[in-house]
């Protein structure tokens, strides 16, 4: 059983999350989601309904576009609310202490701007230090981000291509969260 945390403003036109996203929900494991855009269009994120979500789960896994080498605000909202003091740190905020934490992205350009020379000059990892210290001080165990390039269709990259990649993406999260069961 796994929680995903769907932070994508604009679902309806997704391809690459889209497709993560349903071929979780299609395998053979407990996935249950939040869609923190359909729950929340008005932004007011109820915190403890989503501190009761995720006290019921060990793994949790954060689905989302990369927006401006960050996470779209709607989950960077999420985690302001709902990783409070005394729940997420703090003397008695160890309720997340051994959960899992998962980022799983995708990415617009493709791996070779994202090098010194390149168009975005940092290599992602060094995007996602953020995320790690996140999980740390929230006491959670840290895994590797999933993620995978070039899903921008204005970039020229097709539905076929970023499907198919999304799929394969999919197949490598459901590897580990079996594992992590
Ligand atoms: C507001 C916005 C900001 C974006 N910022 C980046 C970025 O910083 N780097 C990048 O490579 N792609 C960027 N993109 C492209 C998205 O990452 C890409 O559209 C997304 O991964 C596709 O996923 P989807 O099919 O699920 O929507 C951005 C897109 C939007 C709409």
């Amino acid at each position: 059983m796994a929680l995903i945390i769907l932070g994508h403003p604009d679902f309806d036109k997704s391809i690459a999350n889209k497709t993560i996203v349903e071929e979780l929900q299609h395998s053979h494991l407990n996935i249950e989601v939040r869609h923190l855009q359909k729950h929340y269009p008005d932004y007011k994120i109820d915190a403890e309904a989503e501190q009761k979500t995720l006290l019921r789960h060990k793994t949790i896994v954060f689905q989302y576009p990369l927006y401006w080498y960050n996470m779209p605000a709607i989950l960077k909202h999420w985690f302001d609310i709902v990783f409070e003091y005394q729940f997420a740190f703090g003397s008695k905020g160890d309720k997340l202490k051994g959960k899992n934490f998962i980022p799983s992205f995708t990415i617009g350009g493709p791996e070779s701007d994202y090098k010194t020379l390149g168009e975005h000059h940092f290599r992602v990892h060094e995007f996602c230090k953020n995320l790690e210290q996140t999980a740390y001080f929230s006491q959670m165990n840290y895994i590797d981000p999933f993620y995978f390039h070039e899903t921008s269709l204005t970039a020229g990259y097709t539905k076929e291509e970023v499907s198919q990649k999304a799929r394969n993406e999919a197949k490598r999260l459901i590897t580990l969260l079996d594992r992590l069961k």
